[in-house]
């Protein structure tokens, strides 16, 4: 049984659990309008996921998700809002949560319910814990991560005031324009500087290159000697990205699928900083032995795959929930009941096919109600 506290107002939250009730009577819950109510219900009670329905941004039930995200990080935090500027201000907050719009129908609810549950579970487990602690410190948010989500709620910024927040570090800045000029991103001409960027791509994909291009040069920083190894991780997170984003119907999806696409082997880079020389050893004994690699590192390392361990980081840092399921799941979306094709199938796919250009990936499709390889392009609703 599943326990669901719901925020919202008096008729639509608890009209919400009425029929969430009806898809899913093995569940239980809550609704209440106040947030003052809903601390003390949590304070009462456990539940496994939270439902906040946020109407502007100066609702009292935004600063009530700052008191969730701080202080009750168990349950599984989902947010229903059609405000475009709440949506944005959700964004800069500390906490991985899913954002879903108000006319979601109940049964995509009910999913998103259970699949966030799923993924808070898998951050809670124990061998995860014990590995976490044995890492002095992980790897802390990108500081322009934050610095850029909060410009991105200021109505003042605007592509110069990007240029300056990732110009701070001139040698990010360099980086950052080295990528998008690079094959992966096939621009007719040069781009000279973060302010045409932002103007080509788009401030929220040149957010998530600069947040990603910051992960990467860290661990470059810590791990000289793996330089290489993490330079072949980083293309093929680029990819990878490439190929999520392109199968994306909508700019927002195509930017999550982008974000997701270059971080879902971040736990690679875990593995890398605690035992440099795992991952070889992981890919050839996968390859003697012909056994998925993720079945190797979790049986020769520490319990745990690079898919949970980067699935925890992004978490910590308060990364969306279909970012953080799809670093979780990418190897295995088998494990998740998907309602169709969506940010963790792209991620799946892509990754197949940034390994292998000629894996049609037919079988899964199907699973997801895809099927022909054509099909694939513009697939996400
Ligand atoms: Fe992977
Ligand atoms: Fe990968």
């Amino acid at each position: 049984m599943q326990r669901i506290l719901i925020l919202g107002e008096r008729r639509s939250g608890l009209q919400r659990l009425l029929d969430l009730r009806a898809t899913r009577p093995e569940w239980d819950g809550t609704a209440v309008s106040d947030p003052k109510d809903a601390e003390r219900a949590l304070a009462n009670e456990q539940f496994d996921a939270v439902i906040t329905e946020v109407e502007s941004p100066n609702d009292d039930r935004l600063t009530f998700l700052d008191y969730l995200c701080a202080e009750r990080p168990e349950p599984a935090r989902l947010v229903m809002t059609n405000d475009r500027r709440s949506n944005e201000k959700l964004q800069t907050l500390k906490s991985s949560l899913g954002v879903l719009p108000n006319d979601t129908p109940i049964e995509s609810v009910a999913n998103l319910v259970e699949r966030s549950i799923d993924v808070s579970a898998l951050i809670r487990n124990n061998e995860l814990k014990t590995l976490v602690q044995r890492i002095e410190s992980l790897p802390p948010a990108p500081t322009v991560f934050r610095k850029l989500n909060q410009a991105l709620v200021d109505d003042r910024s605007d592509a110069a005031t990007v240029a300056s927040i990732i110009g701070e570090d001139p040698a990010l800045a360099g980086e950052v324009l080295r990528v998008v000029n690079s094959a992966a991103f096939g621009l007719r001409r040069e781009i000279t500087s973060i302010a045409e960027a932002v103007s080509l791509l788009g401030f929220v994909m040149v957010r998530n290159l600069a947040t990603s291009v910051s992960v990467y040069r860290a661990a470059q920083r810590t791990n000289r000697r793996s330089a290489l190894q993490i330079e072949r991780i980083q293309q093929h997170s680029l990819e990878t990205a490439r190929i999520a984003s392109s199968m994306a119907s909508n700019r927002i999806l195509a930017d999550e699928c982008y974000l997701a696409g270059l971080l879902h082997d971040v736990g690679k880079l875990v593995f890398i900083t605690l035992e440099p020389g795992f991952l070889e050893l992981v890919e050839s004994e996968a390859e003697r032995c012909q056994r998925p690699a993720t079945t190797i590192e979790r049986e020769y390392g520490f319990g745990v795959t690079h898919a949970e361990v980067g699935a925890y980081l992004l978490h910590t840092w308060g990364l969306p929930y279909p970012v953080i399921e799809a670093a979780a799941y990418h190897h295995h979306p088998e494990t998740v009941s998907q309602t169709g094709f969506d940010t963790l199938a792209a991620v799946h796919v892509a990754n197949r096919m940034a390994h292998d250009p000629d894996d049609p990936c037919d079988e899964y499709l199907a699973t997801v109600g895809v099927y022909r390889e054509a099909e694939a392009e513009s697939l996400i609703a």
